[in-house]
């Protein structure tokens, strides 16, 4: 016999106050969330996060269940938030069907900051992914070549037969091209929200949506 639930009482229970930092109404005044996105991350890298990059995307199937995982943020600039994956997987398979949208969350739990995206995707022009792809280790260049991401796969054995296969395809100091089926995909955002933890769950919460005229229009949320 066990003394009732005691692991979902201890769930209820997990709490903490957030007061590390405060987003003022004047704080986003001509500014580009692209540009605070790029803070926040520098903010996140330089407190020495481990995964600081790592973003949850979110997808639907083609039966309309969502569907999410983590990728890491590998380019950042006005046009997008980049990732690299393989171009078979299930969340290209998503991305591939309208209509063409994705949304993306970062929590820097440390620094008690979220900042989510929603907006199109589309794959990055292959000179991009060839030279993100050259800029890899060998190790991780033989992986992609060698795992049909999100395909079932036999056992471990199979696995690490196939990574044998490629490394004896590309002896050491010949060069591993980009293959086919993988590559980056870009998330252009056209919704932002920034949230910042707060005392007493009275949190700051910002969105910036771009208006006809190209300006970002930043409405505080209530939390
Ligand atoms: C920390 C972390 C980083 C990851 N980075 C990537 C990545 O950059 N690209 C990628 O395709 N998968 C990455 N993955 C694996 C994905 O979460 C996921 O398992 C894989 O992409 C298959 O997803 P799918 O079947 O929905 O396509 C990462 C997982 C973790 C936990």
């Amino acid at each position: 016999m066990t003394d009732g639930p005691p692991r979902t009482k201890h769930l209820a229970s997990q709490r903490r106050d957030y007061a590390q930092h405060v987003l003022h109404d004047d704080y986003f005044q001509n500014q580009s969330p692209h540009e605070l996105v790029r803070l926040w991350l520098n903010d996140a890298m330089e407190a020495g996060l481990t995964d600081a990059t790592a973003m949850t995307l979110a997808t639907v199937d083609e039966l309309g269940w969502p569907d999410a995982r983590i990728v890491l943020l590998k380019g950042l600039s006005e046009e997008g938030w980049d990732f690299y994956t393989n171009y078979g997987s299930a969340k290209v398979k998503h991305l591939d069907s309208p209509p063409h949208m994705a949304a993306a969350v970062i929590y820097w739990a440390t620094l008690e900051r979220q900042v989510r995206v929603r907006g199109p995707v589309q794959r990055l022009e292959r000179e991009i992914s060839e030279a993100y792809f050259a800029s890899r280790p060998r190790t991780s260049q033989l992986s992609a070549w060698a795992s049909a991401q999100s395909q079932p796969v036999e056992n471990r054995e199979q696995l690490e037969v196939q990574y044998r296969e490629q490394a004896e395809q590309y002896p050491e100091g010949t060069q591993i091209p980009l293959p086919p089926f993988w590559g980056g995909v870009r998330l252009s955002p056209l919704l932002f929200e920034f949230w910042q933890g707060r005392s007493n769950r009275l949190h700051d919460r910002f969105r910036a949506q771009k208006n006809d005229d190209g300006r970002w229009q930043w409405i505080r949320l209530a939390p």
